[in-house]
Parts: C-alpha cells; sequence; structure tokens
C-alpha cells in the first residue's frame, strides 16, 4: 500500500481509498495530515521568502513564537523556562535534554524504565529498550539504568520502589542519575499507558529525592512524540515538575514542530529552523 496525500484524520493510496489514521505520524501530527491554518502560515511563510534556516540567530518567526509560546504555554503554568530549539527531529530533543541533564548535575548515569523508546541516535538508543534498536548502534551503549516501568512482568514488580530504594542505599550500586526519562505514554509493541497514580508516586520520588538525596532534574514524558495530552496529565495531574520539558506546536509539515521547555540558568537559546516557528505560533493561535 502506498500513501498519497492526508487531510485531517484521513490519509489515501494510489487507489484513492482512504484509511482513518490512527498512527498520526507517533502523535507527531496532533493537528492532523495538513491543517488547513498551519498549511497556509506555512505557504505564506514561504511565499514571504522567510528564513529557511538560521542557526542561533534570532528571526522574527522565532521571536513571535517565543513570545506566544510564553504568554500562552508557560506563563499560564507557572513555568520558569528558556526555550530551546533542538534540530527537527524528536530524537534530537532527547540528545538535548540528555546533554543539558548531565552538564547540569555533572553526573552521567540516567534512568530509564523497560519497554521505552526515544529514538534512533546513540544517546536515546541508550535509553531505549527494545533490544534490536538498540543493535542498530554497532557500538556500546550505556550510562544507563533501568527500571520496571509500570505493569512490567504483569505488575509484579514495582519499579518505583527499587528505584527509591537503591537511590536510598549508597550501597546499592545506583548512584545518584543525573535525570530519569520516561514517557507517559509508551508506543513500541502497543500503546501502553503508565497509570496516573504511577506518574504521581514517580513526581512524588522526584520531590523527595531532590530533598533527600540530590536526585537531579528528569527528563520526562516528553520524549519525541510523546503527546501533549500525556504531558499534560503528567505535569498538570500527577503534580511532576519537569527538570527539562518538551511540546509539539504540531507543525508536522515536513519538518515538525518541536522545543523543549528549560529551566533558567541552564541552556541557551539554539538550533534554527524558524519555519517551525512560525507554524507553531498559527498552531498556538488557532488551539490556543
Ligand atoms: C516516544 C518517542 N520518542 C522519541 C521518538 C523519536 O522521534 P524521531 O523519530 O522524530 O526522532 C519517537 C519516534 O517514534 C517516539 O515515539
Amino acid at each position: 500500500m502506498v500513501f498519497t496525500h492526508g487531510r485531517g484524520s484521513r490519509t489515501y493510496d494510489r487507489d484513492g481509498r482512504a484509511y482513518l489514521d490512527f498512527f498520526a505520524g507517533a502523535g507527531a501530527l496532533n493537528h492532523g495530515h495538513n491543517h488547513p491554518v498551519l498549511k497556509r502560515a506555512l505557504l505564506d511563510y514561504l511565499e514571504q521568502d522567510g528564513v529557511t534556516h538560521s542557526l542561533d540567530m534570532l528571526t522574527a518567526a522565532k521571536e513571535d513564537f517565543l513570545t506566544e509560546f510564553a504568554a500562552r504555554v508557560l506563563a499560564p503554568r507557572g513555568l520558569d523556562c528558556r526555550v530551546q530549539f533542538p534540530g527537527p527531529t524528536g530524537t534530537n530533543s532527547v540528545e538535548a535534554a540528555l546533554k543539558l541533564a548531565r552538564k547540569v548535575t555533572g553526573r552521567q548515569n540516567v534512568v530509564a524504565f523497560t519497554g521505552g523508546f526515544h529514538g534512533m541516535s546513540l544517546g536515546s538508543l541508550a535509553v531505549t529498550g527494545n533490544a534490536a534498536k538498540r543493535a542498530g548502534a554497532g557500538v556500546p551503549l550505556g550510562h544507563t539504568w533501568r527500571i520496571p516501568y509500570d505493569g512490567f512482568a504483569g505488575g509484579r514488580v514495582s519499579g518505583l520502589q527499587l528505584l527509591d530504594g537503591m537511590l536510598a542505599d549508597s550501597s546499592s550500586g545506583m548512584d545518584l542519575p543525573a535525570a530519569v526519562v520516561v514517557e507517559t505514554v509508551q508506543g513500541e509493541g502497543g500503546v501502553n499507558p503508565a497509570r496516573l497514580t504511577w506518574l504521581a508516586d514517580l513526581a512524588e520520588l522526584q520531590h523527595s529525592g531532590e530533598a533527600d538525596h540530590g536526585t537531579g532534574p528528569p527528563v520526562r514524558g516528553v520524549a519525541g512524540r510523546t503527546r501533549p495530552a500525556a504531558h499534560r496529565s503528567c505535569g498538570g495531574r500527577a503534580g511532576a515538575r519537569p527538570g527539562v520539558g518538551g511540546v509539539l506546536p504540531g507543525a508536522g509539515h515536513g519538518q515538525e514542530g518541536r522545543c523543549r521547555g528549560l529551566r533558567p540558568r541552564t541552556a541557551r537559546g539554539d538550533g534554527g529552523f524558524p519555519r517551525r516557528g512560525d507554524e507553531g505560533h498559527a498552531a498556538l493561535d488557532h488551539h490556543g
């Protein structure tokens, strides 16, 4: 089957057959295929010869997007963050987050969960569960401690109790991690959402960890295509506060719109796809 085009929630094959697209770019197309408002913003931007790539330099499109993002997303949630534009893929975001967490904490190891998938670059593969995908790296992947995700082994083991115990015991062999990387909804081998109570327990462990063991800022629920809904449920309802967070402004026209919220004084702006800023701005305008 070869798909030729997509509109809204449907994709179409060569024979004109329509398919309801539950996959939706693994969550990257959270506004659907070629949303007319976002498409218009992109076409306008190209027609006006908008800057295509600006490396670290500020452009009007980035500036407008950041202003809107701060007003509509960060301020209402009390998030005092800086924003980084990494490269256009999910795995770029994960790499940036891992580097940042390691730089800020001065620690090397990261806690990741069974069944997690975070992208195909080396840092992301190191925190990914699937053996075949990790084998694709062709080099040793390290500096990761794996903990059972919610429901692992039929729920017979509690990964969070294990993590709590390991962190509290200086003879456990687990040094303090730079970060905890978690998908609130895992998407490999089926859809596997963590329970809200489990996420709340992880958030609690993070809070007490910061106080008791100095556990560094967790990277949470934000890897690549993790859904904004999941992000909201984790951040808002489960009580987790991101050390490093990420969002999809929801562009999806060839260059997916992604950025990451960063704690103040831990990073500077970076990366250069202003076109995403323009579409992201349109997405914020349209969906608020
Ligand atoms: C949860 C999650 N994180 C990260 C990624 C990597 O995103 P990308 O393929 O855009 O690098 C994916 C991709 O499917 C994903 O599902």
